[in-house]
């Protein structure tokens, strides 16, 4: 015992040192990998000993969702959550509640209960300086950087009649249409999907790379203003003025002022809220008057004056026909279930996600179960439950099968994952096809055509893997029917033209599983060309960023297989680019070798994207907020107030974009 309280202690006093290297003098001594590891080993052993916990530990310090590489900062004013409701009643007693507290007429602020993650922004003299996440509600993440990209948030307000400072709260979302692109492409990845668009929104916020942030293409309805010199007295008033200054208010708020009008509200969004472009989970009730919302004033955790109503997630019952299998382009299996037709959300449901052979094993499916089906933060209806009690005796139990249902194949399941597999790689039409399909998508090689081509393609016995591509002469094309010479012609010049994709999309082409376009560029970047990549070992993988030990693994798999190698060396003969070109490596050196980078600002000699790159090609990397790991700022025009004040404050080199310059020179 005494030597496992030695061990806690000494881990304690080493990982408090770093942490003070690391946010104080802002000179690390170890890598965070070395770290993260001592951190975790600590975490274990205090696990294991409850009886040495210590609120001082520095495990304690990673707290809530904060993300250890964004700064954290503390609220000017904490981030309150609201109290929920699921009845009518209970709207009835909160605002009978309201009215004795307050014995004086009020109104009530209805708005919708937007499903994302909520952020906090900070403007001064009308320009966006700060944006914070809840965090644990006093200090959440400054991800400013990721927020700027995020178009609907002003970076400058309109008009002249905004505060000099103030806080505007509300809700970043994502629309459904782009959370659906997102886990399509995902799903080709055979990436796990995200289950809903508000993990999809936090997933995606939390991402270092602001880059990746703006293409998901965010959305943001605000809802909520603070500050001492606000324009008007009521909530209401304040929002439409937020609206004037160029914030996104939703349409849907509206001011009432009996509670017949707030059911009315809450029964016309309770089904048109499925017409919305994004996810809502309910409705906000807010007392309008803020001189009344003083009054009301607060719980230990809630506003007394504001209150949610949460939707009923929809669930319909219907009965399980049958069960089906189908096999992606990796050789994935997902199950899917059958149903009854039923109407559910305003659609007809037919089908349902049944994710892999352990849900269905823990629902006890069998054939012609009573089900119920829902539609909750997602688009793909879920079973929830079984109603076995009404279970015909003699039903079959659903067995997930052994073997593939397109080309007979035994499966197989690696250890440790969920899904089952069909190893045959080769042979198997779904995944030979699926192969195609990915190979000539836009961000692959870009080849004109989709899933239609490539069915007609394979079915015509032109194509049995990516290799064949190279060698269709449009002749054979045009003999398929359907097929005119002026579009075989097309394809098979589109074919010819993708020898100029660059390496990392080639490399995203080949659709090694876990290597989507992020990784595939990670690994270009760092294995400039494929002979290196294809000799590479785990450790060597492991050590480029964000390569974890799945992925590493998933390409090592990749190249131990003959026929990928052989398959290499046949599109390398077609001269499809295996290395980078000469251009970007001629521009590459080690001088900002481990640097890490901050941009902020705009630049006259450059693009911010151009410095980036350059800062990559120089050995140097990018990163989206200032903390104690930055050893840069490349300072343009207009760097925000706060982060000149943060970074002069940690003493970061600050760089003009001359100084920069000369640096490379
Ligand atoms: S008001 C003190 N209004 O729901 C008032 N919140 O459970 C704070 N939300 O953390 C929040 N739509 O992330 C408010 N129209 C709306 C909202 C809303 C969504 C989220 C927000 C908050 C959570 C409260």
């Amino acid at each position: 015992m005494d030597s496992v309280e030695n061990k806690i202690e000494q881990l304690r006093d080493e990982l408090n040192r770093h942490n003070y290297n690391y946010y104080v003098l802002s000179n690390p001594t170890i890598s965070d990998f070395e770290f993260d590891k001592k951190l975790k080993e600590l975490a274990e052993l205090e696990a294991l000993h409850p009886d040495l916990a210590d609120p001082n530990s520095p495990t304690q310090r990673v707290g809530s969702d904060i993300n250890k590489s964004f700064n954290q900062v503390a609220h000017k004013y904490p981030m309150l959550s609201l109290a929920n409701t699921y009845t009518e009643g209970e709207i009835q007693d909160f605002y009978n509640r309201v009215k004795k507290d307050l014995n004086e007429d009020f109104e009530i602020v209805c708005e919708l209960k937007y499903d994302g993650t909520s952020i906090s922004l900070t403007y001064i003299d009308g320009k966006l300086v700060q944006a914070v996440t809840r965090g644990d509600g006093v200090r959440g993440d400054d991800i400013t950087d990721n927020v700027r990209t995020i178009r609907s948030i002003p970076l400058m307000l309109q008009g002249n009649d905004y505060p000099h400072e103030f806080e505007i709260r509300g809700e970043i979302v994502m629309p459904w249409k782009v959370f659906d692109e997102l886990n399509k492409e995902r799903a080709d990845q055979e990436e796990q999907l995200f289950a809903n668009p508000r993990n999809a929104t936090s997933g995606t916020i939390k991402q270092q790379d602001p880059k990746i942030v703006a293409s998901r293409k965010l959305d943001s309805y605000l809802y909520y203003m603070l500050g001492d010199n606000l324009p008007a007295g009521g909530h209401y008033e304040n929002l439409m003025k937020a609206k004037e200054w160029g914030f996104k208010i939703s349409d849907a708020t509206q001011k009432c002022r009996t509670i017949d009008e707030v059911s009315a509200f809450i029964k016309y969004w309770d089904t048109e809220r499925k017409n919305l472009p994004v996810a809502t989970d309910g409705i906000v009730l807010k007392v309008n008057s803020l001189s009344q919302q003083r009054n009301l004033g607060y719980t230990s955790k809630f506003p007394r004056w504001a209150i949610a109503f949460k939707f009923q997630a929809e669930r319909e019952i219907t009965q399980l026909l049958s069960v089906s299998y189908q096999v992606g382009r990796t050789g994935a299996i997902t199950p899917v279930a059958n149903l009854k037709p039923v109407k559910l959300s305003g659609t007809t449901v037919k089908r349902a996600s049944l994710y892999n052979s352990d849900a269905i094993e823990a629902l006890d499916l069998h054939i012609g179960d009573t089900v119920y089906v829902e539609k909750g933060g997602e688009i793909i209806p879920k079973i929830t439950e079984v109603d076995a009690s009404s279970r015909d005796m003699f039903s079959e139990k659903v067995v997930f099968i052994k073997n593939c249902p397109q080309c007979g194949t035994l499966l197989v399941r690696d250890e440790g994952e969920a899904v089952y597999y069909c190893p045959n790689e080769q042979n198997c039409p779904p995944q030979i096809k699926g192969r195609i399909e990915h190979f000539i998508t836009r961000k692959a090689m870009n080849i004109s055509g989709g899933s239609e081509t490539v069915e007609h393609l394979y079915n015509a016995n032109l194509v049995r893997n990516v290799g064949d591509l190279y060698t269709l002469k449009w002749q054979d094309v045009s003999r398929i029917e359907r097929w005119a010479e002026k579009s075989a012609k097309n394809l098979t010049d589109s074919i010819a033209k993708s020898v100029e994709v660059p390496y990392d999309r080639v490399l995203f082409a080949l659709g090694i599983r876990y290597v989507g376009e992020t990784v595939a560029k990670k690994l270009a970047a760092s294995f400039p060309n494929i002979d290196l990549l294809m000799s590479a070992n785990l450790e060597q993988l492991t050590a480029v960023d964000e390569i974890g030990e799945r992925i590493a693994l998933s390409v090592i798999k990749y190249f131990e297989n003959e026929e990928n190698r052989n398959l290499v060396e046949h599109l390398r003969q077609f001269g499809l680019q295996f290395e980078l070109s000469s251009e970007v490596l001629s521009q590459r050196t080690d001088k900002l070798e481990g640097k890490v980078f901050v941009i902020s600002g705009t630049f006259d000699k450059y693009s911010r994207d151009e410095y980036k790159a350059m800062i990559e090609a120089n050995g140097g990397k990018n990163s989206g907020s200032i903390s104690g790991k930055t050893d840069y700022v490349l300072a343009g025009h207009n760097m925000g107030p706060a982060k000149l004040e943060k970074a002069t404050k940690i003493g970061i080199t600050i760089l003009k974009e001359e100084d920069f310059l000369k640096m490379l020179e």
